[in-house]
């Protein structure tokens, strides 16, 4: 029976993920929200369309599931043992400025541990799913992190916000630098880690991100066979954490260049 209401919560996730998806990209491609932003913080956009999405994604989510708690990026709210945290645009700021590459992201967790992953990225029509215990997928194919174990080889995504002093995400940049990796940054963090469950990239790392913006991302990569660190903790549900995903072999490489 729980596992019959699992399957459920994630066809739906996945079906609300793409209903929301064609919102934004109705919006992006009109261009509302054209020179129409706002800051909630220092560098931290704030759109009309993130919270229109993210009201719709709660009004699916509460008409199917109406015991389920709802935590969302705009709006909050609560922290039950059932709860959905939802990311309405992750990459606000690239979709605010008119740049491709965003998602939605919706992650249901259970007693503190992430059960369903869910990203939907409408630009590339690409939906990144999975399940605890039945892998993850791109648009239905499963899908694996890459073997690169070496630093030298590897790529890595380094997300930084204002959150944290920038000297020390530097720090994390300098020594990447110096040992050979190919540092990335892009806007969205929930993507940055998807890409690494699929091979585009080999790791991800931010000093910190907010629940929102990682959970569903992060059971991709556990799904694909990747290492991520203590993301989920009690603390981070609301707070946020230092997030570090990357293929086995590289761990100890991160765990070293992170400890700052
Ligand atoms: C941000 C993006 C960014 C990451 C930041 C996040 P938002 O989320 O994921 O890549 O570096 O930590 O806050 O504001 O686009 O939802």
């Amino acid at each position: 029976m729980a596992d019959v209401l699992m399957n459920l919560r994630f066809s739906v996730a996945c079906a609300i993920a793409r209903e929301a998806g064609q919102l934004i990209r109705t919006r992006f491609l009109a261009r509302d929200d054209a020179l129409n932003f706002k800051f909630k913080g220092p560098q931290d956009y704030l759109t009309e369309t993130d919270g229109e999405v993210e009201q719709l994604i709660a009004a699916r989510l509460s008409a199917s599931f109406p015991d389920d708690a709802f935590f969302g990026e705009e709006s909050g709210g609560e922290v039950g043992d059932s709860v959905w945290i939802v990311d309405p645009i992750d990459g606000t700021a690239d979709f605010a400025r008119g740049v491709p590459y965003f998602c939605v992201s919706i992650a249901f967790v259970l007693r503190g541990k992430t059960e369903i992953g869910v990203l939907y990225d409408p630009m590339s029509d690409e939906l990144f799913a999975a399940r605890r215990g039945h892998g993850a997928t791109v648009n239905g194919q499963p899908i694996k992190v890459s073997t690169i174990a070496e630093i030298r080889q590897s790529v890595v995504e380094l997300g930084w916000s204002s959150r944290v002093p920038f000297e020390r995400s530097a720090k994390v940049l300098e020594k990447l630098h110096a040992l050979g990796a190919g540092v990335k940054r892009r806007g969205s963090g929930a993507l940055g880690i998807a890409y690494v469950a699929m091979g585009r990239q080999d790791a991800y790392c931010e000093l910190h991100i907010n629940s929102w913006d990682a959970a569903a991302a992060v059971l991709l990569v556990e799904e694909a066979g990747g290492w991520v660190n203590e993301f989920l903790t009690k603390e981070c549900l609301t707070q946020g954490n230092q997030v570090i995903v990357c293929t086995p072999g590289l761990r100890g490489w991160l765990e070293n260049i992170l400890n700052v």
